[in-house]
């Protein structure tokens, strides 16, 4: 069975709490398939999603969106509240 590639699949209804390092780079799943969950490992390919790059700019605990559907991509706004099933 094919997966609809105009949705992002929700990897996790929650956030992934990720402890960055101030001036590196992350490039966050938007896709919702990659197995390195929060960020992209490729496998969006031929789904016309991009990772979203995220540049630390301090050392701290940053919520990733693991629903795949904020609206403050790449950062968890609460909506994996109100996302329904997948
Ligand atoms: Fe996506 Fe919270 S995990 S909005
Ligand atoms: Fe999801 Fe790259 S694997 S955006």
């Amino acid at each position: 069975m094919t997966e609809p590639t105009d949705r992002p699949r929700i990897a996790k209804r929650g956030p992934y709490p990720i402890t960055v390092q101030t001036g590196k780079r992350y490039f966050w799943c938007a896709c919702g398939r990659s197995g390195n969950q929060p960020f992209c490992d490729g496998s969006h390919k031929g789904t016309g999603f991009n990772p979203v790059e995220f540049v630390a700019e301090e050392n701290e605990v940053v919520h990733f969106c693991g629903c795949k559907h904020s609206a403050d991509q790449p950062i968890c706004d609460g909506t994996h509240h109100k996302v329904g099933g997948c």
